[in-house]
């Protein structure tokens, strides 16, 4: 149906039932319904968007995926694409888009509940949650003063066979973005190098957790959350593990942020805005932390009690903004290049 003839249908139908004395919300047909690419933890975008449907009586479908795979998945849809909204586990995929000129302005007032910087600062994307980059380790297998002092040390012999990483995950991919703004693509190269001879390699982030609950391996880089949700689901006392952060602004503690941004090609602009501005707000991020130990990025929402306070956090500085690596292709070209991805 054109966009014309769906618009004067609706019409027609507002007038018929006005008519008729029924009240009116605006009503989306089923197929005006959201379509949401989701690259985030289904879990708790699921709840996201139930709350969201009953709230606003817009229908949102969701299509699962990894987050970088979504957003080039969009990129060969072009103008096609049934994308509404794409929602994913870091910025990087969202910076891409925005270079590639398909995102839309954000409303200002949604744009209001982010500090400035987690967002775009020409609003065409914005964070809707941060995580924090942390070491799970056992200490059953190393005391917490034997870690390393900084992710960089991981390309020692001395760490041969003791750590696991996921090259796939999108937060690692961030930081090796990070290293090589920072610390050049030499030394991010030696550093990949490092961790390809010396850890091994897993698939995700769980696993990794898995391994190091059970002393299959010492210690692994993953994301906060990872820790705190299986804590909450089997009791924190029932942890082998322990979550340790450097602590000294060191890239291995790096904050990376789970973001939004709607599609220009998209013909629901007004319903992909009030699902954006739903997620921002106190409510959205209270759903979104209850299921997904993240931080909620609107500063009038609660962090959950048993993460690090947010405030305590020190990620490594000039990290938020990464500026032409933002869009994660330096990073994905260096893991390929050393046979990582
Ligand atoms: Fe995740």
């Amino acid at each position: 149906m054109s966009l014309s003839l769906q618009h004067s249908v609706s019409v027609a139908l507002s007038t018929l039932f006005v008519a008729a004395g029924l009240s009116v919300t605006p009503v989306h047909a089923a197929s005006d319904s959201l379509v949401l690419y989701n690259g985030q933890h289904k879990d708790a975008t699921s709840a996201l968007i139930q709350a969201f449907e009953k709230k606003t009586q817009i229908k949102v479908e969701s299509r699962d995926g990894k987050s970088n795979e979504l957003a080039h998945q969009i990129i060969a849809e072009g103008d096609k694409s049934r994308a509404d909204i794409l929602y994913t586990e870091e910025s990087s995929p969202q910076v891409m888009l925005a270079q590639d000129g398909l995102l839309a302005e954000i409303n200002a007032e949604t744009l209001e509940n982010i500090p400035s910087d987690y967002r775009d600062a020409e609003n065409r994307w914005t964070g809707v949650l941060g995580r924090s980059r942390v070491v799970v380790y056992n200490p059953d297998m190393i005391d917490e003063a034997d870690l390393p002092t900084s992710v960089m040390d991981l390309q020692g012999d001395e760490w041969e066979g003791r750590f696991a990483f996921v090259p796939t995950s999108g937060a690692f991919q961030k930081q090796l973005s990070a290293m090589i703004k920072l610390e050049g693509r030499d030394t991010a190269k030696s550093w990949l190098e490092g961790l390809k001879k010396h850890g091994k390699i897993y698939r995700k982030n769980t696993v990794v957790l898995d391994a190091v609950e059970r002393g299959e391996i010492d210690f692994g880089l993953i994301n906060n959350y990872y820790w705190d949700r299986q804590a909450k689901e089997k009791g924190k006392e029932n942890m082998t593990s322990r979550l340790y952060f450097f602590g000294t602004n060191d890239l291995g503690d790096m904050l990376t942020v789970a973001s939004m941004g709607i599609l220009k090609s998209s013909d629901n602009q007004d319903a992909a805005q009030q699902f954006i501005a739903f997620a921002v707000s106190e409510e959205g991020q209270q759903i979104l932390t209850d299921k997904s130990a993240q931080y909620p990025l609107n500063t009038q929402a609660e962090t959950h009690p048993d993460l690090k306070p947010f405030a305590e956090l020190t990620p490594p500085k000039g990290t938020l903004d990464l500026g032409e690596y933002g869009d994660g292709k330096a990073a994905v070209e260096l893991l390929q290049e050393v046979g990582l991805l």
